[in-house]
């Protein structure tokens, strides 16, 4: 019988978050699982959108990216962080960051390759590593700064080692890795000729006046590095499905080749747009993170006032909250009931982590919502009553 699944998709399971946004969806419920935004995206890169389709940018884009998009990638990485990139040759555009992962772990591994994954992780990097045949070597952030032990992480880098993917700001713990962290991690990945592939798609989103630090702007990294970002958090357009991975020349080839038999390429019009997003002026991203500054005091002072234990974030627009406070020590069963009984989703701690024991009195709230959804889920885990 040649009906079942392939080997590879029986080893990941259906996406936990997109899953709960359909529960919350079925059960009337405000949604602070999944991270998008529910307010409006910013007007002039819409009109630019439907711009660009009135005039006819409608069919294939040059497969690694039409040429205004990533002439606006490469000016925007170099103003901001002094990184030279040529986007003749370093930059391809994909279908949202997502796509550039995938295309960039298929370009840049074999089976039985090795990554170091800090955890907990974008749940995305679990099924990344099987569908490109690595083996994860997963390194422990602990709250409640979310560091890492230096030790254990130089004992996941080994001899079959090939990437360690960095994601900072970090989803789900809120995390922004300092320069030092980012040093040591460099220093491994020179030690041991890795690449590192960062995902710094919560570049703009800091709070507390904390900066990112791209690992491609560490001295020497830059010929070692692939940085992937994409327009979803920064422009609010998590539907536009438009993102980029900056590679090494040596690299850009491979992920080109593989990202073009993957999709072919993002939305033509939609990336004619995002050259006009990326030309905003510096204001548009200090006001960014001042809006989601106080969406977060606003959510940990709606999760305290509830019962939860919120580890406040530094970036990106997750919190994490320990659940035992409230008697719960099932991420699941807790979720199940907020979404069924409270009315508010959210996405069980467990999916973050390779053994799901890790993340079992953790639930992640996303906050990325407008006041009034907030008002709503304050109004609603304010009748949470402890067990
Ligand atoms: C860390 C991280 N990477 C990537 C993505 C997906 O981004 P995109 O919409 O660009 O595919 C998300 C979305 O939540 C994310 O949190």
């Amino acid at each position: 019988m040649s009906l079942h699944p392939s080997s590879k998709a029986g080893r990941f399971t259906e996406s936990v978050i997109r899953e709960m946004t359909r529960l919350a969806t079925l059960h009337h419920a405000v949604n602070l699982s999944q991270g998008f935004p529910d307010f409006p995206a910013p007007s002039e890169i819409k009109e630019a959108a439907r711009g660009a389709i009135a005039a006819d940018v409608n069919q294939y884009a040059i497969t690694w990216g039409a040429r205004s998009l990533r002439r606006a990638v490469a000016a925007k990485f170099e103003r901001l962080y002094g990184v030279p990139v040529d986007p003749e040759t370093q930059v391809t555009v994909t279908c949202g960051s997502t796509e550039a992962m995938i295309a960039t772990l298929l370009a840049v591994l074999d089976p039985g390759d090795e990554v170091v994954v800090f955890e907990p992780f974008y749940e995305n990097y679990g099924p990344d590593a099987v569908l490109s045949g690595a083996v994860p070597r997963f390194v422990k952030l602990r709250p409640p700064n979310w560091s890492f032990d230096a030790r254990e992480l130089a004992a996941a880098f080994g001899p079959r080692t090939r990437a360690i993917i960095v994601n900072t700001p970090n989803n789900p713990t809120g995390k922004v890795f300092s320069r030092d962290e980012l040093e040591q991690i460099a220093g491994l990945c020179r030690r041991h000729d890795a690449l590192a592939i960062t995902d710094e798609i919560y570049e703009h989103i800091l709070y507390d006046g904390t900066s990112h630090v791209p690992v491609a702007a560490l001295p020497g990294m830059a010929a070692r590095t692939v940085t992937i970002n994409g327009m979803s958090k920064t422009y609010s357009v998590t539907g536009w499905r438009v993102g980029w991975a900056i590679a090494p020349e040596s690299l850009s080839g491979a992920i080109r080749k593989v990202h073009d038999f993957l999709t072919v390429g993002a939305a033509a019009p939609l990336q004619e747009a995002g050259a006009l997003a990326l030309a905003l002026p510096d204001s548009y991203y200090g006001e960014l993170a001042a809006a989601y500054q106080r969406r977060r005091d606003r959510m940990l002072a709606i999760l305290e006032g509830a019962g939860f234990g919120p580890h406040r974030p530094r970036g990106a627009y997750y919190v994490m909250a320990e659940i035992d406070g409230l008697g719960w020590e099932d991420d699941v069963a807790f979720a199940r009931h907020l979404v069924e009984e409270v009315g508010v989703a959210v996405v069980p701690g467990s999916s973050f982590y390779e053994n799901p024991a890790d993340g079992r009195r953790q639930v992640r709230f996303a906050f990325c919502k407008k006041d009034a959804t907030l008002d709503e889920a304050a109004r609603r885990l304010a009748r949470l009553k402890p067990r």
